[in-house]
C-alpha cells in the first residue's frame, strides 16, 4: 500500500550509510552515545496529547501519526497516503499503545493529498483525511499562514510517535514524545543540499545527532509552543550527527489545510 515512499528511503539511507562509513573512521565507537527512544525521548500516553492520532491499515496495523485539528480532520504526510484510499485507511485515537484496543477507532470517508506534492522530491508533504464520525478528543490547533517567524533557529519543538527506536529497530509500543531545537534553514541546507526545498520543509534536531523522529512517526506532529508546525516527513537515517530530521513547513500549507478542515 505504502510502497513508493519506501523506495525513497532506500536512496536516502544508501547515502546515509556511507556518512556513516566516513564518521566511523574519525570517531572511536564509544565517542557517540547510543541512540534511545522516539529517537532519543521519553514514553507518554495519549492523555497527555489528545490529540496525536495513529493512522492504520484496515486490520489495525500502525503506519503513521496524525494530528487531530477539528473533530473530523485529521493533517498528515502525503507520503503516508501513496496508494492508500479512504476504506483502508483508520484513525485510531485515545489509544497509547499499538497492541491496545482502547480509545476510538475512526472511519475515513475522504483523503485530500496536496496536489502538488510529488514522491521525487517530498515537496508539498501535507495531506488532510476527513472522518466519518467525530472524534471525542480534544483537537490541537495549527499555525497560521502569517506566523512565518514560529522556526527562528534554536527553538524547542516537541516531536510525537509510535515510530522506531533506532534506525534500524523496531516500533515504539508505546507513544513517545521528545523535543528538539529548530534549526537554520542554512544549516538544513548545509545536511541536504537542494534536497531541502525551504518553502516545503524545515528540519529540528541536533547537530550531534541522538534525537529525532524515525520510520513510523511519518504524519505525525512537530509542535511549537504547543501548535502544530510541522508534519513529519523525511530524514537520512535517524537521529544520525548532521542528518537532521525534515518536516513539512506548515505555515506554508496553512491556507490550504483551512480550506480541507472548512469543507
Ligand atoms: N519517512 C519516515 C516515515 O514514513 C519518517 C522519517 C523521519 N526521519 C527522520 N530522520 N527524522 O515514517
Amino acid at each position: 500500500m505504502f510502497g513508493p515512499r519506501r523506495a525513497r528511503q532506500a536512496a536516502a539511507t544508501l547515502a546515509a550509510g556511507a556518512a556513516v562509513a566516513a564518521t566511523a573512521l574519525l570517531a572511536s565507537p564509544t565517542a557517540s552515545a547510543a541512540p534511545q527512544p522516539i529517537v532519543g525521548g521519553t514514553t507518554t500516553t495519549t492523555a497527555a496529547y489528545p490529540f496525536i492520532m495513529q493512522i492504520t491499515d484496515a486490520s489495525g496495523r500502525q503506519f503513521c501519526g496524525g494530528t487531530l485539528v477539528s473533530a473530523t480532520k485529521v493533517v498528515t504526510a502525503a507520503h503516508c497516503m501513496a496508494g492508500g484510499s479512504a476504506g483502508n485507511v483508520r484513525v485510531v485515537g485515545g489509544r497509547t499503545y499499538l497492541n491496545g484496543t482502547d480509545g476510538t477507532v475512526g472511519r475515513v470517508s475522504k483523503i485530500w493529498v496536496d496536489p502538488e506534492y510529488t514522491e521525487a522530491t517530498s515537496g508539498h508533504d501535507v495531506a488532510v483525511l476527513t472522518l466519518s464520525t467525530p472524534m471525542p478528543y480534544k483537537p490541537v490547533s495549527y499555525v497560521s499562514s502569517s506566523q512565518t517567524g514560529v522556526y527562528a533557529a534554536g527553538t524547542t519543538a516537541r516531536i510525537l510517535g509510535w515510530g522506531t527506536t533506532s534506525e534500524y529497530g523496531s516500533p515504539s509500543h508505546q507513544l513517545r514524545t521528545a523535543t528538539v531545537p529548530v534549526l537554520s534553514d542554512s544549516s538544513c541546507r548545509t545536511s541536504y543540499g537542494s534536497d531541502f526545498v525551504q518553502s516545503d520543509m524545515v528540519c529540528a534536531g541536533y547537530s550531534s545527532g541522538g534525537v529525532d523522529t524515525c520510520q513510523g512517526d511519518s504524519g505525525g506532529p512537530l509542535l511549537i509552543g504547543g501548535v502544530l508546525a510541522g508534519i513529519t516527513s523525511w530524514g537520512e537515517g535517524c537521529a544520525e550527527a548532521g542528518s537532521p530530521g525534515v518536516y513539512t513547513r506548515l505555515t506554508t500549507f496553512s491556507d490550504l489545510v483551512t480550506a480541507q478542515v472548512g469543507s
